[in-house]
């Protein structure tokens, strides 16, 4: 079978997710992974024209985000306007997605020369998930009453047992990792500033960060879920998300509402942008692999506890690439909620150590549609910093569902 290489990768800074406040606030999710596009080729060395897609994860939909970002942001790099863009959907997991259908399209000999990246400017909208799931859909939110991701959080968390101190614990960890690794400017090889129109600096490094964190200042933290799973908040509702909850879990009897701004993956915004290759394409241009993406799979769960898609998308990878986990160098799981993240790491018993080791989006924050793209470039550029081998990549997904992808260093 075909591979399809990783050339290389990009991502801009995450900037906070708060209008006025964030840094790329202000600056077009289009003009954004624009830069990206053209950060990657400045990298690389490439030549646009022969890009014969740009799929990129994002999920706004709407406004600035809408009318498939991915051509907009081709168009806004000033790009050939031969070279197209697709945008998809798969809620956390787009950009991952993206990487994937950009590989297949090499594997299966269709395409040379693919990007797959994404990107979100959660500026622009708050991550409310009530409407498409619930108000506007009555009929499916009779067949699953899917509750907002913060609560499904939450149940994890109860249904597995995770106090307060273990995701405040977990949380405090993914800051030490982080302001280690940018104290040490590992991530500076994948980051490009992004600039205003004007030519103005808008960000060079990440702004959600907070190193300092400790356990004993997270704790004085209120729960940010507690009011919406206990009171009635969607009109017509007829029983709380916790209700909910504990109906279609019997075996708690409440909610223990433990996530909160401080465990929590961070509201920002940014992109990303991987460059993957056929094997023919690169030795025909000069083009240096750096891994090849050994396996991808989703997986779909179920979708009122909504965000355990990780560990068995992680485990149907694993099987089908013929690997288990102790074949695996290092493990990045989107840190979407901090009870995620243990969750995984107790499910596949994965080792501390090779675990998110340079935090995650606890403290970086988790774009979207980008972060995915994200997640394999930190991990692609530790295992090169290990001289290691193999990564497994794993996010949750809305809706309940997994993706994941194992990569190999060349
Ligand atoms: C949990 C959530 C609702 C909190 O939102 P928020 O209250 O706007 O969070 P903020 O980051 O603005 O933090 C609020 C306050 O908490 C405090 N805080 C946050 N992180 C902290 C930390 N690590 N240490 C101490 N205080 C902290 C600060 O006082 C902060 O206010 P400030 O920014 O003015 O200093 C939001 O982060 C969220 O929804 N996250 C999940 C996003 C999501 O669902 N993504 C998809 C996942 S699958």
């Amino acid at each position: 079978m075909r591979e399809a290489w990783i050339i290389d990768g990009v991502r801009s800074p995450r900037g906070r997710g708060k209008k006025g406040v964030g840094s790329l606030s202000d600056v077009h999710p289009q003009r954004i992974m624009a830069q990206v596009l053209n950060g990657l080729k400045e990298k690389v060395g490439f030549d646009p024209a022969d890009v014969e897609d740009v799929v990129a994860g994002c999920c706004g939909g709407g406004g600035d985000h809408a009318m498939d970002i991915a051509r907009m942001s081709v168009l806004d790099a000033e790009w050939p306007i031969s070279v197209p863009g697709i945008t998809l959907h798969r809620h956390c997991g787009a950009g991952q997605q993206a990487v994937t259908y950009a590989a297949m399209g090499i594997i299966s000999g269709h395409q040379e020369l693919m990007i797959g990246g994404g990107v979100e400017s959660m500026s622009r909208y708050c991550p409310d998930h009530t409407d498409g799931f619930t108000a506007n859909n009555k009929h499916l939110y009779e067949l699953y009453p899917m509750v907002p991701q913060g609560i499904s959080a939450d149940l994890i968390a109860t249904v597995e047992g995770f106090s307060r101190e273990d995701v405040d614990a977990y949380a405090v960890q993914s800051q030490e990792r982080t302001a280690v690794s940018i104290e040490e400017g590992r991530f500076d090889n994948s980051l490009v500033p992004i600039y205003h129109l004007d030519g103005t600096l808008a960000l060079d490094k990440d702004e959600h960060p907070r190193p300092g964190s400790t356990v004993e200042s997270l704790g004085s933290l209120n729960p940010s879920f507690l009011a919406m799973g206990t009171n009635l908040f969607i009109e017509g509702q007829e029983k709380t998300f916790d209700q909910i909850c504990c109906e279609i879990y019997p075996e708690i009897k409440e909610v223990n509402h433990v996530h909160h701004a401080g465990n929590s993956s961070g509201v920002v915004d940014g992109a990303s942008a991987i460059l993957l290759s056929s094997p023919d394409y690169a030795k025909a241009h000069g083009l240096k692999p750096r891994a090849r993406i050994v396996m991808s799979a989703t997986s779909g769960t179920e979708p009122i506890i909504m965000l355990t898609g990780p560990g068995p998308a992680a485990e149907i990878c694993l099987k089908k690439a013929g690997m288990t986990t102790d074949d695996i160098d290092l493990f990045e799981v989107n840190e979407a909620f901090a009870a995620v993240a243990l969750k995984v790491q107790k499910d596949l018993n994965i080792d501390n150590e090779i675990y998110n080791v340079n935090g995650g989006a606890i403290a970086l924050g988790h774009p979207i549609g980008g972060t995915g793209p994200m997640l394999i470039q930190t991990v692609l550029d530790e295992l090169e910093r290990r001289d290691k081998s193999t990564a497994l990549i794993a996010m949750c997904t809305g809706g309940g569902m997994g993706t994941a992808t194992i990569i190999e260093r060349i």
